[in-house]
């Protein structure tokens, strides 16, 4: 169709993963496991849903554009609201930081099959896409410090990673950090932040503060709340400055602000949903490399499995009501994803390993 142009003819668009009710309906099952999209098997922090319910009865009103929860996270982090942006989610954070510095002839650098909704803004916006390969299924800084040209305008790391639950370190982001010039965005995309922090090796960025950094967070893993779309990003004033200019201006949702200032107060939330996930992210590994996969060690809310058979594998599942995350759309059509669920949740997904694979358990 001549109305649209190459590069957005070209995308296949972003496939959420199924719903559990759909899947149960097609294939007759009593009952379906989802664990394909990293969500928080605990549901919604407890807190946030109180907040939201007393926000219900002012929403005829225009909510503040985040500015009470951009305060909540300047006093938390010891910064000025103006450091912090808020956002439907931190996927419309970076569709923002996309459409605020790109101009049409930068070059957007990043890892070989990144985060896909990354992928996908950048790609929509028409400018040039370029990658460098894993190095053992983590961030390969040192090939991307090289691979910056003239043109290179953001450079977009997610630590832990997406797909592969990976992390860098601080050592080699310090390096990688030394060789990147100041004219360069580095969009630091932190999405898995709290189940990798207590890693020693885990570079927090907030103690960054660089000119050239944007740090991006959300509120759908650990909080559990994907479904209400807040996440947000710290940066040097000026670059938030900007961004809002760009952002909608009624972003987030009144609802999904409240949700997002009662969810941190939730210590009692945070603590038992990263117990849970510890748990199961021992568990998957271990089993999962026991049965003898190559599992990356993941310092997030999901494991990678990566196996020749992973289309099927996948398919099988599915008929079994385990609903995981296929990565073909990402660039790896040799791996799937599995996020942690309860513990409940997690052996049956481990259970439905063997009969897929022919085995006795
Ligand atoms: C690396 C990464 N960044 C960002 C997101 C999107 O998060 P949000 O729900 O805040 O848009 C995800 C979600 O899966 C992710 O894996």
């Amino acid at each position: 169709m001549p109305l649209v142009p190459p590069n957005i003819a070209a995308l296949r668009p972003y496939e959420p993963g199924r719903s559990a009710e759909d899947v149960q309906r097609e294939f007759g099952l009593s009952r379906v496991i989802k664990v394909a999209s990293n969500e928080n098997p605990l549901g919604p922090s407890p807190r946030a849903l109180e907040r939201m319910r007393r926000v219900e009865a002012k929403l005829n009103f225009y909510p503040d554009g985040g500015l009470e929860l951009r305060r909540e996270l300047a006093r938390k982090y010891d910064a000025k609201p103006e450091n912090v942006i808020a956002g439907s989610g931190s996927e419309g954070i970076m569709s923002n930081i996309i459409r605020t510095f790109l101009c049409d002839n930068d070059e957007v650098l990043t890892t070989e099959s990144a985060f896909l909704g990354f992928q996908l803004l950048a790609k929509s916006r028409g400018v040039a896409y370029r990658t460098v390969p894993y190095r053992d299924w983590r961030y390969d800084l040192e090939a991307l410090a090289r691979a910056v040209t003239e043109r290179t305008k953001i450079i977009y790391l997610a630590n832990p990673n997406n797909p592969t639950g990976t992390i860098f370190t601080k050592h080699e982001f310090d390096r990688f950090y030394a060789h990147v010039p100041e004219r360069v965005l580095i969009i630091l995309d932190e999405a898995y932040f709290e189940y990798a922090k207590d890693n020693p090796s885990y570079p927090d960025s907030m103690h960054y503060r660089y000119d050239n950094v944007i740090t991006l967070r959300t509120f759908s893993k650990v909080y559990g709340l994907a479904g209400a779309r807040i996440g947000y990003g710290f940066a040097h004033e000026d670059l938030i400055a900007n961004l809002l200019k760009v952002k909608l201006p009624f972003e987030p949702s009144a609802l999904a602000e409240a949700a997002a200032i009662g969810a941190l107060e939730d210590k009692e939330f945070l603590h038992r949903s990263l117990e849970l996930n510890a748990r199961g992210i021992r568990y998957l590994t271990e089993s999962l490399r026991g049965i003898g996969y190559e599992v990356p060690t993941s310092d997030a809310n999901f494991v990678m499995v990566s196996t020749p058979k992973a289309k099927t594998m996948a398919a099988d599942l599915l008929r079994a009501g385990i609903i995981v995350r296929p990565l073909e759309s990402f660039g790896l059509p040799d791996a799937i994803r599995i996020s942690t669920g309860t513990d409940e949740e997690n052996q049956a997904v481990v259970q439905a390993f063997f009969p897929v694979l022919g085995l006795t358990s």
